[in-house]
């Protein structure tokens, strides 16, 4: 019991674990991360700040945001040899899936130095991962085009040495926007946890049986490429695109509804919010900012404020209480900055792997913790005499 909250019996008795990391009220659209709102933390920090939060517990103090700052900016580089992993690809592959293959390949070289049950060397890999997902996202970027690999730089902050990394060429200096890296520096805020979703069930699941850090984020990285997860990003530009123009939104919608057609709003609905995800809200209001400051004019954000206009109007929407979730706007502000849709989904992961880290330290921590085992309820035949097969 709290002075903000009270439990449901109902609702622990079906939680899946217990934790102290991030609070969501689906019912009135609140995100709370160490019981901070996510609009105070998107309008007041950094996404170091945040990582600090959510792996330590609190907001750190100057001085403790140095030496953080610090410590991942020096675990920013990779091995050398990991670059072959990225050679064996085919260049059109895609980056999720080099992602899942080379994180995991984070274990062969860091395995034997991670004994899970000290919490130091859990810190340590969980500050590895925090500090050489930018690295790797965007090695997997500048091997699908072709382009060098860029080495990342100590004096730039998290978001701008991953933009640079990403965008950069070694003939010239980089030049970008200080909005642009406000802008991804709050994108990755807004996407860094969020309590028990499907990729984050996935890791605590892999790492409830002792499994290494690199191997679980590896296996939370597969959970979220699902088009019904984190790969909804990509499908909202996609959506968009086809939809082309305001006239063909009555079409959706009509699509969404029918039960016959797999056809899905990307960007609407949500398991646990039943009111605006105020990721949503935030990211919304950053487009207008970034898209002036770029002096972009896309189309595509018409369109989406339009048929987000309409389907709030729409009974089926609003008797479902389907609202706008994260990646309904994210990546139009993604592809005003530049990147292709096959990497929206990997800056998810790149961002939510301090939440994955965080909730399995969390986990690791607990003396109490046991493997996971999900039961079942059985559907199939009673026990029955065996047949021979020249009998069958
Ligand atoms: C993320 O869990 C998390 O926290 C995830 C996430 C995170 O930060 O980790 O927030 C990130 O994954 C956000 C969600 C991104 N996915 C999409 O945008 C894909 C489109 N959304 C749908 O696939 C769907 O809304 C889900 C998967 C997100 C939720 O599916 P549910 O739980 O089945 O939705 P529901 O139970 O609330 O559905 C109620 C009704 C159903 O119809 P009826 O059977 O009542 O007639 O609404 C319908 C659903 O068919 N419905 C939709 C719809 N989403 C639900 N109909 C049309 N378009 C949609 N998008």
């Amino acid at each position: 019991q709290s002075g903000y909250f009270t439990y449901d019996p109902g609702f622990t008795s079906t939680a899946s674990c217990d934790s102290a990391i991030t609070y969501i009220d689906g019912d009135k659209g609140v995100l709370l991360h160490r019981g901070y709102s996510i609009e105070d933390l998107a309008e007041n920090c950094d996404f170091l700040e945040v990582c600090h939060l959510l792996l330590r517990g609190e907001l750190p103090k100057a001085q403790e945001l140095e030496d953080f700052r610090n410590t991942i900016t020096y675990h920013t580089m990779v091995h050398e040899q990991l670059m072959n992993f990225f050679r064996g690809f085919r260049r059109d592959a895609h980056p999720m899936a080099v992602m899942v293959g080379v994180v995991g390949a984070l274990s062969a070289f860091y395995h034997d130095s991670t004994d899970i049950n000290d919490p130091e060397q859990r810190m340590i890999a969980s500050h590895r991962l925090v500090a050489k997902m930018p690295t790797i996202a965007a090695m997997a970027y500048k091997y699908s085009i072709g382009q060098p690999f860029m080495y990342p730089r100590n004096d730039l902050s998290y978001a701008h040495n991953f933009l640079r990394m990403t965008f950069g060429v070694p003939a010239e200096d980089y030049e970008v926007a200080p909005a642009v890296v406000r802008a991804m520096d709050r994108i990755f805020i807004l996407h860094a946890d969020h309590e028990q979703n499907a990729s984050t069930s996935t890791v605590r699941l892999a790492g409830s049986s002792g499994a290494n850090p690199f191997a679980c984020i590896s296996a939370g990285i597969s959970s979220l490429w699902g088009p019904a997860h984190g790969g909804a990003n990509e499908a909202v530009l996609n959506m968009l695109t086809e939809i082309g123009d305001k006239k063909n939104i009555p079409e959706f919608l009509a699509r969404a509804k029918d039960k016959d057609d797999p056809f899905r709003l990307m960007g609407f609905g949500h398991r646990v919010y039943k009111n605006y995800d105020p990721r949503a809200g935030v990211l919304k209001k950053s487009c207008d900012e970034v898209l002036d400051q770029l002096g972009v004019q896309d189309p595509l954000l018409e369109l989406a404020r339009e048929l987000e206009k309409i389907a709030l109007e729409d009974d089926y929407f609003v008797q479902r209480k389907l609202f706008p979730n994260v990646d309904f706007y994210s990546g139009i502000i993604l592809k005003a900055i530049g990147f292709p849709t096959s990497m929206f989904t990997v800056l998810f992961a790149l961002a939510r792997t301090v939440g994955w880290v965080a909730q399995w330290n969390e986990m690791i921590a607990d003396p109490h913790q046991k493997i996971g085992r999900p039961r079942q309820l059985f559907l199939g035949h009673d026990q029955r005499e065996f047949v021979p097969v020249d009998k069958r």
